[in-house]
């Protein structure tokens, strides 16, 4: 069987997933992992039988990696992925794809100036089994019309969370709860509500106002082309870590979902649709298994030579729409979408 080399460059909190998913997968060979700590990149090389790296410009050098994936800051996703796209390697990024517009911008330039390799982002949420079944009735009609959605998520991140070199800044994460936790839930509004025409939205530093510079919680009202609307809400201030929950309207039915449930309402008749997966420890595995699907995903596409689907522009529509809940806070306005919300 074909297998491409990777590397893996962060080796903080989100590597394990991308590591064992690695290991895991018959397309891929580790061949390498690259962190500024050479203490623990020596000690998961030593783990996964790879080479390592505290400098990945050295590591970009090798024939044999045709593949990197970025664990990274989010400060740090743009000028590592135009290093890798120039060096003729895919890349597959953690999410958000950079901190700002105009790092991502860059970014998705690189993209464009190497067409030869492939740059992909993740959103795992989206390969998850509720988030599939829900795009299925958007696209398939069968409830009607979607008429409305929300999306809650209520997490608690404390300030000892924040006490990284790069957590917690504008400059260096690029926000707070937006663009970190709850990218995810405003990518599937957007991944399945259609085109957007316009967004309105809210910050603020609830309870961690003097011990970080960006917000613990957010709101936003979204309208789509095709006449749905959305709203969401996002706080990391919550007393705990519950369920994301999302809802969809329809003309003829609702769907609710709550963590990795989801539920199909018609006239007071509950169905349930997606039960919790649990592996063979008795531990739920829905989020490490979504990074699972998605790598795979990435890999076949690379090996047959296909585009992969969640590219960066298409990883830019999420995003997108994090960057104009923080513009519209910043001025008060509504951002009117007028076509021009291309990625480049
Ligand atoms: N998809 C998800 O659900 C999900 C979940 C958690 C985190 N993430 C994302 O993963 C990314 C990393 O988050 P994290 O929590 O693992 O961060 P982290 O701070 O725990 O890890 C980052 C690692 O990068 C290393 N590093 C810093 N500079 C480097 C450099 N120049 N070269 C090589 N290594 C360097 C650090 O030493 C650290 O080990 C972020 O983009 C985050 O948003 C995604």
């Amino acid at each position: 069987m074909t297998t491409l080399g990777t590397a893996i460059i962060g080796l903080g909190a989100i590597s394990g997933v991308h590591l064992k998913a690695i290991a895991d997968l018959e397309l891929t060979d580790l061949k390498a992992v690259v962190d500024i700590d050479e203490n623990r990149a020596r000690q998961v090389a030593e783990e996964y039988g790879c080479d390592y790296y505290t400098d990945y410009k050295e590591m970009l050098k090798r024939d044999d990696i045709q593949v990197v994936h970025l664990c990274t800051a989010h400060y740090l996703h743009s000028p590592m992925a135009i290093d890798v796209l120039r060096a003729g390697k895919h890349v597959l990024t953690e999410k958000p794809m950079a901190e700002n517009i105009a790092s991502a911008q860059k970014m998705l330039q690189a993209a464009v100036e190497n067409p030869n390799v492939q740059l992909g982002v993740i959103f795992q949420n989206r390969y998850n089994a509720p988030s599939q079944r829900m795009k299925q009735y958007v696209e398939s009609g069968e409830l009607g019309k979607l008429i409305c959605m929300k999306g809650i998520v209520t997490w608690n991140r404390t300030a000892a969370y924040y006490e990284t070199e790069w957590k917690g800044k504008w400059a260096t994460e690029g926000g707070g709860v937006l663009i970190n936790q709850s990218i995810h839930t405003v990518d599937l509004l957007q991944w399945l509500g259609g085109e957007i025409s316009s967004v309105k939205g809210s910050i603020s530093t609830d309870s961690l106002e003097g011990v970080i510079e960006v917000e613990d919680s957010a709101h936003a009202y979204i309208e789509f082309k095709n006449g749905a609307t959305a709203i969401f809400y996002a706080t990391n201030a919550y007393g705990r870590n519950s369920p994301v929950e999302v809802e969809l309207v329809f003309e003829q039915g609702t769907l609710l979902q709550r963590g990795d449930s989801l539920y199909l309402d018609q006239d007071g008749k509950l169905t349930t649709l997606e039960e919790p997966v649990v592996n063979t420890l008795g531990e739920k595995s829905y989020w490490g298994m979504s990074h699972e699907l998605q790598i795979r995903d990435y890999y076949e596409h690379l090996l047959a030579g296909k585009p992969f689907w969640i590219d960066g522009p298409e990883g830019f529509n999420g995003f997108r729409v994090v960057m104009d809940i923080y513009e519209s806070s910043r001025t008060g306005q509504k951002i009117v979408y007028n076509g021009a919300e291309v990625a480049l």
